[in-house]
């Protein structure tokens, strides 16, 4: 068996709500896996199944070949989780919740206590160790909440969200690790940030209101939109006029403005010429192909459109 991770048709219902709508997918051993959607789409919802945390109301998943359904405390055992909120103990300082966890995965203090200091290490709470998270930075407890899940060895390590709210370096610092970790273990994570997908995943699928949307590479991804002609132009000045002219143009498929600047997708290459035609080239202050972008694959698939 190669599959890290199995989901077979889960469907989660909440009340009328279907936040996960039979959903099925294999991750092979060894991948970082991303999972990519609006808010509201059942990414968290799908985390929680897979940890335990919630039955599914229809079907079952399997980690390392364990069922979520009637296998949870050997899941349990074998995972590392890192939720989509902080769930720290407050009334233990930094290193005794990291104890506590070893402990309950029924490590000795031999065994954990240098284990514990590397991570403190890594994560640079070495001299905080011994302060209660409550005074801790909303970014020190997250690094602290990504240690704890890497305590005890997992072998499938789940990451909601694990860099939201991180300054630029640990959120650097994170993808660092998470990318060293990758030769042993497999993991699953989500995330609204596309470079931090591009960065870091093998894989990457993205889903919304319960169900997948498209799964591969970011570049095969990307590769989806290459039909798409996009073009970046900036005006000097008079963009309000030109907005008008481009409306007219039948080969604009669409526009999007930002003050004096146009993203423009053309039906087709051909269609170059007769838009410099049209707008002259004299106001022009830049204009630029744009390869597509992950985001603009979010983007196109999932709507522009704000969830609530
Ligand atoms: N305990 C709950 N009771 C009722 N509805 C819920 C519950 N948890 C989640 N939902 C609903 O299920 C849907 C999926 O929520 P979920 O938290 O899985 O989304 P998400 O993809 O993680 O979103 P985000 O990116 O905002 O974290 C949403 O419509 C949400 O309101
Ligand atoms: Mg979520």
């Amino acid at each position: 068996m190669s599959s890290a991770i199995t989901i077979q048709s889960v469907t989660k219902l909440y009340g009328k709500l279907k936040a996960v709508d039979a959903f099925s997918l294999e991750v092979g051993r060894g991948t970082i896996f991303g999972l990519l959607g609006p808010n509201g789409a059942g990414k968290t919802t799908l985390i929680k199944i897979l940890t335990t945390l919630m039955r599914p109301t229809a079907g079952d998943a399997f980690v390392e070949g364990y069922s979520v359904l009637s296998e949870g405390k050997a899941v349990r055992s074998i995972i590392g989780v890192v939720p989509q909120q902080n769930n720290l103990d407050r009334y233990l300082t930094a290193r005794e919740n990291l104890i506590l966890h070893a402990r309950m995965h029924g490590m000795r203090p031999a065994e954990y206590n240098p284990r514990i200091d590397e991570l403190l290490e890594l994560i640079g709470l070495s001299s905080r160790q011994g302060d209660f998270p409550d005074i801790f930075s909303g970014g020190m407890q997250r690094r602290l909440v990504v240690a704890r899940a890497l305590v005890h060895d997992p072998r499938v390590l789940f990451l909601d969200e694990p860099t939201t709210g991180l300054d630029p370096q640990s959120r650097r610092a994170v993808w660092d690790y998470i990318h060293s970790l990758k030769e042993k273990m497999t993991i699953f994570l989500t995330t609204h940030y596309m470079d931090e997908a591009d960065a870091l995943c093998g894989r990457i699928v993205i889903m919304d209101q319960g169900r997948a949307l498209v799964d591969g590479t970011s570049a095969e991804l990307k590769e989806r939109l290459a039909h798409a002609h996009v073009y970046e132009v900036e005006f000097k000045a008079d963009a309000d006029r030109y907005e008008e002219v481009l409306r007219r143009l039948s080969f604009v498929k669409s526009m999007e403005r930002t003050g004096n600047n146009f993203r423009l997708s053309l039906s087709d290459e051909e269609s170059l010429k007769p838009l410099m035609d049209s707008i002259g080239s004299a106001d022009i202050k830049k204009i630029c192909l744009r390869e597509p972008s992950l985001e603009d694959v979010f983007i196109e698939l999932t709507g522009k459109k704000v969830r609530e």
